[in-house]
């Protein structure tokens, strides 16, 4: 007989890696799940219903023409960790300010924050390509029942308690950390549950991909320009040219590269001196997964994790993945 292995068993096996936890994370990462599913529900008939395309008129803080699914799961996200009880502050790229939870009765002695990218790659919504969900969660560090301030939300990302994707692919996959390894669980939908089948995933040292919006090229400083010349030069020791691979879904592309062994690298540029991608929800979450499975993550100058941040929505540059291919912008880049 094949034995599965569900998240929740798995979530609660695992608790023992953390003595000071009274269960309050692993049931954090349940709520997780559960909205999770709710949001596959949604995405996966998508072209059936009436909720593809814009929401309106209405646009996040960055400008950006919220789609209804973007809405939908931040309005997910959000209900199941307010009714879940163990969240006091979310932070989403759907909601120009951090939304409170502590007044919500039920949340008053949470513990946690999380910030969230509810759904990631929402422009692919529309001809069905992977889109995903980043979360990311910190410990407050007020004490219950005093306010939530800065301190608490706007911590490194290496004070990351746990941060994990969703991606909603041919198959939906929850990916997530603990800071103790990466594992992947697979939703059967059959039985409605995600189960381990990608235990203790170890990204490639080196590979052959690399993602980037080649479209943007102009843009691009020097350095990056003449990586990709070298991805595309011929050398057989080093299996160039290498493979461009760009889906324009973080989740997806990183999801790859996790597989695959590859380099994800979204730039700063003249026009946006601090690239596109965001520090608090998909840089940091991503990144401390990445890491967790023996990879890198920096900023072109510095370790994504270490960076102090100074604001909820604020944006970095990004190159993530196989140490070895890393290591090789940077080499460019410096
Ligand atoms: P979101 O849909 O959450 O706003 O994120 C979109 C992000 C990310 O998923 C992707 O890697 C990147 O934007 C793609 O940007 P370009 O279209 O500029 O390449
Ligand atoms: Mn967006
Ligand atoms: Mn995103
Ligand atoms: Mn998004």
């Amino acid at each position: 007989m094949i034995s599965i292995k569900t998240l929740g068993q798995f979530i609660i096996e695992k608790q023992a890696d953390f003595p000071y936890a009274k269960g309050e994370l692993s049931r954090l990462l349940r709520d997780i799940g559960i909205a999770a599913k709710i949001v596959n529900r949604e995405v996966n008939k998508a072209g059936l219903v009436d909720i593809l395309g814009t929401n309106g008129d209405s646009i996040n803080v960055f400008g950006e023409n919220q789609k209804k699914l973007d809405v939908y799961a931040d309005e997910q996200f959000i209900s199941a960790l307010k009714s879940g009880g163990e969240c006091c502050f979310v932070a989403s790229e759907e909601q120009e300010e951090g939304v409170v939870l502590t007044d919500a009765g039920i949340s008053k002695n949470a513990k946690y924050i999380v910030c969230i990218d509810p759904l990631d790659g929402s422009s692919n919504i529309e001809v069905n390509v992977s889109v995903g969900t980043i979360f990311s969660i910190y410990r407050r560090k007020s004490a219950v029942g005093e306010d939530i301030t800065e301190d608490d939300y706007l911590q490194t990302g290496l004070e990351q308690v746990a941060a994990g994707y969703i991606i909603y692919g041919s198959s939906t996959m929850l990916v997530y950390t603990t800071g103790k390894g990466v594992n992947g669980f697979t939703l059967d939908p059959s039985i409605g549950e995600f189960c381990l089948s990608h235990p203790n995933m170890k990204i490639p040292e080196t590979g052959k991909i690399y993602s980037i919006n080649e479209g943007n090229y102009i843009k691009f400083p020097q350095g990056i320009k003449n990586y990709i010349k070298y991805c595309q030069e011929e050398d057989k020791e080093t299996y160039r040219p290498y493979t461009s691979r760009y889906i324009g879904s973080m989740v997806a592309d990183i999801h790859r590269n996790l597989l695959m062994g590859g380099v994800f690298i979204y730039p700063q540029t003249a026009a946006q001196p601090n690239g596109k991608l965001r520090l608090m929800y998909e840089c940091n979450p991503i990144s401390f997964i990445i890491e967790q499975a023996g990879g890198k993550a920096s900023t072109g100058g510095e370790r994504i994790l270490e960076l102090k941040p100074t604001e909820l929505h604020q944006r970095v540059p990004a190159i993530i993945g196989s140490t070895k291919m890393v290591d090789k912008v940077l080499e460019f880049l410096n």
